[in-house]
């Protein structure tokens, strides 16, 4: 090949190159032009790469290896303390129209998005090396799958990348000239001027995490951490995905996966859950049951893409491959099947460092050690006065590694869905568990998830804060137009669509204690939901859904809970006229998008309450 015509970063591209798809080697010589690396790297996904790549950043001090017989194969990465989560106020959608990004996303015009930004970009990989990383969002041609390539100046997201996504060759050689792929590109906005050292985490106050779902582009600038770096997760994996699966007829969801075996028939369901972040996806998703009948699997804790297979009914796959989790909480006894993933192999960020060189973080032992390293670096004990771990510290750990992994997330087209469960975090008024009456109920429930806010939050306490279908900070277009989607699909689905519920772990008693026990103990209403969903089991009528009748949940060596049964599910018509009121409230800022079936809900539940 000749490459004498080329200019020198063209030539770098070219030269690098594992791929000869026209339409990738221009947009990587684009965005090289654009960037000024110093170098550029393909990555193929090898163990090899692995291991050069966490021996460099050991070398510059990015990393910390952990004690390989605590924790083998295992790194520390501390970020700049002003680097610690995503951005909502910095994070836009950039469509054509206003009205298409809807009145709960940030807008700005693309032009002018560009316009802003590209001169942040300018240059802003010098002194550093662009990654190219390809990657495959579920089996690399699988029905559901979908393909798409990072570029990065953070060996920390590369690194990342690999555990989150099926990286590699193989997805890059499945991007075939003129099919549909998603162009990610991610700077940490530091460039190097020559001989200048570099920090252990680069990164920028100014950040831009955005997003154009007209052109499938993703743009994110100045943060090195997790949600606004691993460009394939909320950006991609929701935001694009979301408009994607608008415009061909599938759904991208902030769900769970789980897969549900019953020990007697054998026979095998799915299910998958919206629950806001910090309510529970993961730890059900690693549901250790506490009744016997079941046998429950992981397929995936975060993200579910959702398409009607050819025989009519829903499939899910998570098009994930690893876990970035929260830290604080997870422990033995709230979810010692993550403990058990977390043997190796995991990049551990902004947790403390014991003195052994292993990892703890508030939650995971009930014993807390005397002296640690904290998140910042900074000497530690229990007198310190301030947590160890960053609050929002997180693990990223090869999905591959969950003792409870189903077969079912190799399944290259997903699985059948049998239920669908949408939760939010309410100490008032939601009861355990209610079936919705229909599809539309159930797209109601969904469009009105909400916690209450508390005490130490903005705002008057037990005001609602809706957070619909879970996907308010990841919807990438009009959420009116979402719901009308969702409705759209129920059409579609008919009979064959999964049934759907609303739960509620976190009801409170007046003592202010959790009146479920929840955890394992959840799977007694996973037992009700599918066994409604065969008709085994009755419910009964209630205006705000169908709830278990008197002695349908199994309450078995729980039987202290039957004290506070009429609690758990007691619905009190006045307060649930007064919520029927906010969201009419909430449903008015999307005015005359919003589609009809939902106000016909709302009124539906409000006859039913007596008003
Ligand atoms: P993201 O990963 O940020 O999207 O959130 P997530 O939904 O995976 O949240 P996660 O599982 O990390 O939420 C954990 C929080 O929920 C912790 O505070 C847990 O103690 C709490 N939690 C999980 N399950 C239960 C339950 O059944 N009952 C109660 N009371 N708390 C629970
Ligand atoms: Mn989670
Ligand atoms: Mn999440």
């Amino acid at each position: 090949m000749s490459t004498t015509t080329l200019a020198p970063i063209a030539e770098l591209v070219r030269e690098s190159a594992t791929t000869s798809n026209p339409e990738i080697l221009q947009w990587v010589t684009e965005v090289a032009e654009l960037t000024q690396p110093d170098a550029v790297y393909w990555c193929d996904g090898s163990q090899d790469e692995w291991n050069r790549i966490t021996s460099e950043m050991v070398e510059s001090g990015s990393l910390i290896p952990l004690n390989m017989n605590l924790r083998p194969g295992s790194f520390l990465a501390r970020s700049n303390p002003s680097d610690v989560a995503r951005v909502e106020d910095r994070t836009f959608i950039c469509s054509e129209n206003e009205a298409d990004a809807g009145p709960t996303n940030n807008w700005v015009a693309p032009d002018a998005m560009r316009a802003e930004l590209m001169p942040k970009f300018q240059g802003s990989m010098r002194g550093r090396t662009m990654y190219v990383v390809p990657f495959s969002m579920g089996p690399v041609g699988g029905a559901i799958t979908q393909l798409g390539v990072e570029i990065t100046d953070s060996p920390y997201a590369v690194l990342n990348m690999r555990i989150m996504t099926r990286m590699g060759q193989a997805a890059l050689d499945g991007i075939l000239p003129g099919g549909e792929w998603v162009r990610t590109v991610h700077s940490v906005g530091a460039p190097l001027e020559a001989g200048e050292a570099d920090v252990e985490w680069p990164c920028n106050d100014l950040k831009y995490i955005t997003h154009f779902p007209e052109t499938l582009e993703v743009w994110s600038y100045g943060s090195g951490y997790g949600g606004n770096a691993l460009l394939s997760k909320k950006c991609f994996a929701l935001r694009i995905a979301s408009v994607m699966g608008k415009n061909e007829g599938w759904l991208a969801e902030h769900m769970l996966l789980l897969k549900l075996t019953n020990t007697e028939t054998g026979k095998d369901y799915h299910l998958s859950a919206a629950f806001p972040s910090a309510c529970g996806k993961t730890n059900l998703a690693m549901l250790q049951p506490t009744i016997p009948g079941w046998k429950v699997e992981t397929i995936g804790d975060d993200i579910a893409w959702l398409r009607p297979g050819t025989d009519g009914r829903l499939y899910a796959i998570n098009p994930e491959a690893g876990f970035f989790g929260v830290a604080p909480g997870t422990g033995e006894t709230t979810n010692p099947v993550a403990m058990d993933t977390l043997w190796g192999n995991t990049i551990f960020t902004n947790v403390a460092l014991t003195d052994d060189g292993d990892v703890w973080w508030e939650g995971m032992t009930d014993s807390v050690p005397a002296h640690l390293t904290d998140w910042q670096g900074n000497s530690w004990t229990p007198e310190s006065g301030r947590p160890a771990a960053h609050p929002n510290s997180r693990f990223t750990v090869p999905i591959q590694q969950t003792p409870t992994l189903s077969q079912d997330w190799f399944e290259h087209d997903g699985v059948p869905l049998d239920a669908i469960l949408f939760g939010g975090r309410r100490a008032t008024n939601v009861p355990l568990v209610a079936q919705s009456r229909s599809w539309n109920h159930g797209v109601f429930m969904g469009a009105t998830i909400s916690s209450e806010k508390t005490a130490a939050q903005e705002g008057t306490v037990g005001e609602l804060r809706r957070d619909p279908f879970a996907m308010l900070p990841f919807c990438g277009y009009n959420m009116a137009d979402y719901w009308g989607h969702w409705l759209e699909m129920g059409e579609q689905l008919g009979e064959q669509a999964p049934r759907i519920f609303q739960v509620n772990w976190f009801r409170k008693g007046d003592d202010g204690r959790f009146l479920w026990p929840g955890f394992g103990d959840n799977s007694r209403v996973i037992d009700w939901v599918i066994r409604s969903v065969e008709g085994e089991y009755e419910g009964r009528e209630t205006p705000i859904g169908i709830v278990p009748a008197d002695g349908q949940l199994n309450l078995s060596g729980i039987e202290e809970v039957a004290d506070d049964l009429d609690e758990i599910f007691e619905i009190d018509p006045k307060s649930w006229l007064a919520e029927a009121d906010m969201t009419e409230e909430f449903f008015a800022q999307f005015g005359d998008r919003l589609p009809a079936a939902l106000n016909a809900e709302l009124e539906g539940l409000r006859k039913r309450l007596g008003a």
